[in-house]
This record gives structure tokens, C-alpha cells and sequence, in this order.
């Protein structure tokens, strides 16, 4: 297993470029399966799970082809409608091919996904939402079998105990494009990936109005076509970067970027310390004087303060000046990061899904474990922060989610380097 070697302290200065979005492309790769038409989808990140959502493609019997951010869908048909636990247990976005299946071939067996470290990921808004809409649905042998060969529109609230879910809103969103009727999706998710994903497929030629916003409005068409698209930067590989200037007291400008899909970020950036300019062609970012100021920081669904930027915001907050408090409302349980920063001589500690975080003056280098994908791009801050030597371990957590960090973190100065193994 691959580590990251870094030595710290080092102010990062330079211009990284963003790369696409992760979590826009996965159900944009998953929609082309409603079309047997040619689909060409650019702009997309270089990472594990992009080629893990092909391998899914690829199971399922379509062919495609990656050449540098573009990948290419061939004109054809599934062939088969199973996605095996083998793939879907390594990647739980796999769940998104379950809408898009039922909805162009009536039926769908997908592995149930499991649980992760980020804590308990249930599926039932996915399930209600499809239920609603006519499909029949069981699960046997730790897979969802879903029939539904004449869906019908409907009203669905989709919120849930956490409130909006992003991918159950885009797995309904998917299905209902090629649904007969209206179907109405009350409390849906805003984020800009479920705007993205709707972007993707009114291209196809699906009817969709109010994506975005919390009720989006679906008229049913008989059939979808081929397209080429582009999809958005990613907020969260930019999120990431933007607190590592910050972090580093150093200066970045993050080319592509787009600010408004980081308010939430930018205004707790603003409020440590941290300077930014939003340019149309990105965000400079640097720390401006004095040390960081404490914050506190909770976690909801967008456009509030995003839970993938929880853990990279707690590394920034160990060197804040006096108390800082992180609440996670999205995912109460993701704090597997605190244990690693507490190694490196944060002073961290839990209450229920609150983190209390009194600042220190700097961190030490260390050797330390990444545990998930967020928690991993922590860990590197917390290195590129820290006084000596770190290293990384398991960052094959990283590549699902970072196209080529380390090259992007040493353009900008930053002395890192990837040990094989
Ligand atoms: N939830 C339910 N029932 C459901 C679905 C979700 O109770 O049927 C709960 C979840 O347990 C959680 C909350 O609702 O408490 C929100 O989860 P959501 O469904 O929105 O998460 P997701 O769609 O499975 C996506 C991202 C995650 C990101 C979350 C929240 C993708 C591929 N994944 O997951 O990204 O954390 O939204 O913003 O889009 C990551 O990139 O590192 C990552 C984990």
C-alpha cells in the first residue's frame, strides 16, 4: 500500500487547476445508461472511482472508452442489469445505477451497499422514492431486486432524518426522466452535483424544472439521446486546497474554481482569517495576518457548510487561536480523523457528533493512518502543516477522490512525495 512522505511547514504559493467534479461525473457516468445512443462526457477527474463506475458500465455490457478527461460511451444497449457486490461494495455510488436501470430496462439487481467508516449509509430514500413511482422491490441474497415495467409519476417527499440526500435524489431524478407522467421530488437535494446531473440530462432531452432548489419537477418522456458534456469543478478538491493555503499561511490561486459553490466555505475562511478574491476564472486565497481564529462550524446539507470539508477544516482548526467547535449534522459519526490529529499533537476532543478543538501552537509530524477518502486529504494538511516529517499511510483512499495530489501539492511548493510499496 502506497504512502505519502511529507516534510511540513513549507507556505504553499502557486496556482493549482481544479479538476472536475467526483461526485457530479459518478451519477452523470451512471445517466448514460437511460440512452443507447454515443455519449462523451468531458472534464472528468482521472480517479479510482470514475474507473470503478466504468468497470460497472463495462460489467453491465456497455463499452467505453477514457482518454484523458473525456470518456466516450459507444451507441448500444446494457446487455445485462446486475451490479455485482464485487463493485458496488468497493464504491457506494455504484447504488446510482439502480434508478437508471429500472427506468430504461424495468428491472435492476444491484449488491446492497454496505456500511463505511463514515458511519451507517442506509438506502431507504432511495427505495421509497422508487417505490413510489411503481417499482416493486426486495432483496434477497444481499442484493436489491427491482421490477417496474409501467412506473407512473408521483409526489415524493424525499427528506429523511438527516434531511436531503443527494444521491436518492438523483437515483429518483434518473428514474422519473423516463417515468410517465409528473413526478415531484419535495425536499430534494440542492447540491450543484444534483443540478450538474440535471444539466446532463435535459440535454439528453428529459423535461426537468427547479433543479437546485428543493422541489424539482419531472414530466416523463418516452426516450433520451445521446450527448456531449462537460461536467462542473470540483467544490470539494477545491474546498480542500483553498484551507491548505490557509493552512500553510501561504497563497493560492485555484484555477477553474467556481466561488459560488463554496460560500459556506469562503465565509468561515473569511471569518479564521483567510483573504479571497473571486475571480471568473477561479479563487486566490491567502492567509492574512495574525494567527487563525477559532470558529465554530456545523455541518448541513448544501448550500450550508459541506460534511466532505468537515475533517480538512478540523486540521486547519488545530493551530486556531483558542477554542474551536465542529457539529456533524450530515454524518454524526465521521470523526475517525480526530484520533490520527490527536497523534500529531492537536488537542482534540468528542462529545456526541460535536468536536471541541483547543488550537496549539504548531503540530508535529507523524506517522499516521488514513481511514476514508475526506479523512485522508486531512491528514495531508495536517502534514503540510506540521513541524517535520509525516507520512501517510493507506492513501489509496486518496487517489478515489484527489486526481494527482501530490503533484498538484509540489507545483505549488510543497515537499511531498509518494512511497510505493
Ligand atoms: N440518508 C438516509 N437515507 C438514505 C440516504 C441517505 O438516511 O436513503 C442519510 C445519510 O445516512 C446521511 C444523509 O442522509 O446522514 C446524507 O447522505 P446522502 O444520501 O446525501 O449521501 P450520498 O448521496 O450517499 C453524497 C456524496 C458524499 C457526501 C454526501 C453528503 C457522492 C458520490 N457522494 O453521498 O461524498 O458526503 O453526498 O454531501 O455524491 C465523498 O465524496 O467523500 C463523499 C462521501
Amino acid at each position: 500500500m502506497d504512502r505519502l512522505a511529507i516534510e511540513g511547514g513549507i507556505p504553499l504559493s502557486g496556482t493549482i487547476t481544479i479538476s472536475g467534479a467526483k461526485n457530479a461525473c459518478l451519477p452523470i457516468l451512471a445517466a448514460t445508461i437511460l440512452t443507447d445512443d454515443r455519449c462523451v462526457i468531458s472534464n472528468v477527474p482521472d480517479l479510482k472511482d470514475v474507473y470503478t463506475m466504468i468497470d460497472i458500465l463495462n460489467s453491465l455490457g456497455r463499452e467505453i472508452t477514457k482518454t484523458g478527461d473525456k470518456v466516450e460511451i459507444s451507441e448500444g444497449s446494457v446487455k445485462n442489469v446486475t451490479a455485482s457486490y464485487e463493485l458496488v461494495s468497493t464504491m457506494r455510488a455504484s447504488i446510482s445505477v439502480l434508478g437508471p436501470l429500472i427506468a430504461r430496462y424495468g428491472e435492476a439487481r444491484v449488491s446492497f451497499p454496505g456500511g463505511c467508516v463514515i458511519g451507517p449509509r442506509p438506502i431507504d430514500l432511495h427505495l421509497k422514492g422508487l417505490r413510489a413511482l411503481g417499482v416493486k422491490i426486495r432483496v434477497e441474497e444481499g442484493y436489491i431486486l427491482a421490477e417496474g415495467k409501467e412506473l407512473k409519476g408521483n409526489r415524493i417527499y424525499l427528506g429523511g432524518h438527516f434531511g436531503s440526500s443527494v444521491l436518492a435524489t438523483s437515483n429518483i431524478l434518473m428514474t422519473a426522466v423516463l417515468t410517465d407522467g409528473e413526478t415531484v421530488i419535495e425536499n430534494a437535494a440542492c447540491e450543484p452535483e444534483v443540478l450538474d446531473l440535471a444539466g446532463f440530462l435535459s440535454g439528453m432531452g428529459a423535461e426537468i424544472k427547479g433543479a437546485g432548489t428543493p422541489t424539482i419537477r419531472v414530466r416523463g418522456v418516452k426516450k433520451l439521446k445521446g450527448i456531449e458534456y462537460s461536467v462542473i469543478p470540483d467544490r470539494i478538491e477545491t474546498g480542500t486546497y483553498m484551507i491548505a493555503a490557509v493552512a500553510t499561511n501561504g497563497k493560492l490561486f485555484l484555477k477553474n474554481a467556481l466561488p459560488e459553490h463554496n460560500l459556506a466555505l469562503t465565509d468561515k475562511l473569511i471569518e479564521c482569517g483567510g483573504e479571497i478574491e473571486e475571480r471568473s476564472d477561479g479563487i486566490e486565497i491567502r492567509r492574512g495576518e495574525g494567527k487563525i481564529n477559532s470558529l465554530d462550524v456545523t455541518t448541513l446539507t448544501y448550500p450550508g457548510f459541506p460534511t466532505d470539508l468537515q475533517a480538512q477544516m478540523m486540521s486547519l482548526l488545530t493551530i486556531a487561536n483558542g477554542l474551536s467547535v465542529i457539529t456533524e449534522k450530515v454524518y454524526p459519526e465521521r470523526f475517525i480523523h480526530i484520533s490520527e490529529l490527536n497523534r500529531m499533537g492537536a488537542e482534540i476532543i468528542l462529545e456526541g457528533a460535536t468536536a471541541i478543538i483547543k488550537g496549539v501552537d504548531k503540530l508535529s509530524g507523524a506517522r499516521v493512518m488514513a481511514s476514508d477518502l475526506r479523512a485522508s486529504a486531512a491528514l495531508v494538511l495536517a502534514g503540510l502543516m506540521a513541524e517535520g516529517h509525516t507520512e501517510v499511510s493507506r492513501i489509496y483512499h486518496l487517489d478515489r477522490g484527489y486526481e494527482r495530489i501530490e503533484d498538484k501539492l509540489s507545483a505549488v511548493g510543497a515537499k511531498v512525495h509518494r512511497v510505493k510499496e
